[in-house]
């Protein structure tokens, strides 16, 4: 089973993956946990480029261009390998984080990006997402806090310094694809603590295990 997590920063993607994995090692499995960008070897000198705060000069093309690279390594080295042996992969983030921030958010056409993720991934999609969905503002205080915590403020700040604006037409992007995709895309609200953003994240897995 591949399960992907989305949503804008701050919205604790981590935490919820984190708690996934417990969950699932205490029922004897034994999940791949991975992340875009930067899941392969190649990837990790992508997300480098990507979220460097140097890199504000990068035009939205090659961005696009960038993360659909680090996708189509980390598809067909990492997640592809990881499912024919039979673990359960979870992701932080995958395809619809482009169709999303480059999308919605830089302007480009999300129904081209859809096409464009469709050659990176080359079959490989998840059986469910969830996206964690939480007000801008909220998240971008939590994420701030967090890069000033780890020291990450400039290596990986790019997104963080964007404006809240964009902030606001990305998480409006995912709620409008959400829309689009019902059958595999499943909202989850942010807000409240992590054990009960968990217990709802833990039913999407269910269905989604149900449905596999
Ligand atoms: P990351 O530090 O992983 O942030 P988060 O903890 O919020 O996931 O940074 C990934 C950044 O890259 C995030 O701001 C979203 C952006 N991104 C895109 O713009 N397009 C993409 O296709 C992907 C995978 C990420």
């Amino acid at each position: 089973m591949f399960l992907t997590f989305e949503g804008i920063e701050g919205t604790g993607k981590s935490t919820q993956i984190r708690m996934l994995v417990e969950h699932l090692k205490r029922r004897g499995q034994d999940p791949l946990v991975t992340l875009e960008p930067g899941g392969s070897r190649v990837g990790r000198e992508l997300r480098r480029m990507l979220l460097h705060l140097e890199s504000r000069d990068i035009t939205p093309e090659t961005e696009l261009f960038l993360y659909l690279a680090d996708r189509a390594q980390h598809a067909a080295q990492v997640i592809r390998p990881a499912l024919a042996r039979g673990q359960v992969v979870l992701s932080d983030r995958y395809a619809d984080s482009t169709v999303v921030y480059q999308g919605y958010g830089r302007g480009l056409e999300p129904r081209l990006l859809h096409q464009l993720n469709e050659v990176a991934v080359a079959g490989c999609w998840p059986d469910a997402t969830i996206l964690l969905d939480l007000e801008p503002e909220i998240g971008l205080n939590r994420a701030m806090a967090r890069n000033l915590r780890e020291g990450k403020a400039v290596e990986e700040g790019r997104f963080e310094a964007e404006s809240l604006e964009f902030h606001r037409r990305v998480r409006e992007g995912y709620l409008t694809w959400a829309s689009l995709h019902q059958d595999r895309i499943f909202i989850v609200d942010a807000t409240p603590g992590p054990d009960e953003v968990f217990d709802a994240v833990r039913a999407v897995m269910e269905r989604a295990r149900t449905r596999h």
